[in-house]
């Protein structure tokens, strides 16, 4: 893993380009998927979620488009400076507060403060995941929700291989071509190969205290969907 710097240098490089490659490289499927984390988050009017390394925002839309009321936080200023504008285009921007930057291992909240705490694609370059989870405990109300959107590991075989040659084979070539950088792109999928598969995510969650800890596979297992809870 990274350290902390080193990914912030990296998404600062991107950060232009990100939105473009996303759709891109995803065909489109990225909106489908933050969909259905918004939806099993339980985002809904009137509670207030944290939404973890949101990037350029577009995981806080989806939020608050379901009406929850949505505190959009990154550790890098160059991506996360790029979502009031959009919340803004979208009217979404009286419910969507992105917040000054900061560090999923050093949350600057109080105790006890969020309904939820979403993030996606974010936890696989945090450096100590450990010291993230105890800090979203920290954060989330007793009985509080944290949804976790992530790549993880693909469970249909011949399907697998095909995902494989593409991320290794394809996605770093246009991902080189579009943003220029093609370390970034390189990462992505060595940092996937790496980051635990489904189930050991899964305890990895329960280790640090979540409880009904269960996951969805998404697009085959492209990306899975954790949700748990903090005990009430
Ligand atoms: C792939 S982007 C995901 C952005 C957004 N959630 C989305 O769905 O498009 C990953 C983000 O995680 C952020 N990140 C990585 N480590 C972090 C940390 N320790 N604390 C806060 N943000 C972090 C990066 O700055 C980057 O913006």
């Amino acid at each position: 893993m990274p350290e902390g710097k080193q990914v912030q240098a990296m998404f600062s490089g991107i950060a232009g380009k990100y939105d473009l490659l996303n759709h891109l490289l995803s065909g489109g499927i990225d909106f489908y998927w933050w969909w259905r984390m918004a939806r099993a988050s339980g985002a809904t009017k009137g509670r207030r979620l944290l939404d973890v390394a949101a990037g350029t925002g577009d995981s806080s839309i989806a939020l608050a488009k379901r009406g929850a009321e949505v505190v959009s936080t990154d550790f890098t200023h160059a991506m996360l400076r790029l979502g009031p504008s959009k919340f803004r285009q979208k009217k979404l921007d009286p419910l969507i507060w992105a917040s000054s930057d900061a560090d999923a291992m050093a949350l600057p909240f109080k105790d006890e403060t969020f309904d939820g705490i979403t993030i996606c694609y974010g936890i696989r370059n945090v450096e100590d995941r450990a010291r993230a989870y105890s800090e979203f405990a920290r954060v989330l109300k007793p009985g509080g929700q944290l949804t976790i959107l992530e790549f993880s590991t693909p469970v249909i075989p011949g399907f697998r291989g095909l995902y494989i040659w593409y991320s290794l084979k394809i996605l770093p070539s246009i991902g080189a071509m579009i943003s220029g950088d093609k370390s970034a792109y390189t990462y992505l999928p060595e940092s996937i190969r790496t980051f635990p598969d489904q189930k050991r995510l899964a305890m990895e969650l329960e280790a640090t205290g979540f409880k009904s800890v269960r996951w969805t596979n998404l697009t085959g297992g492209i990306v899975a969907l954790h949700v748990g809870s903090k005990p009430g």
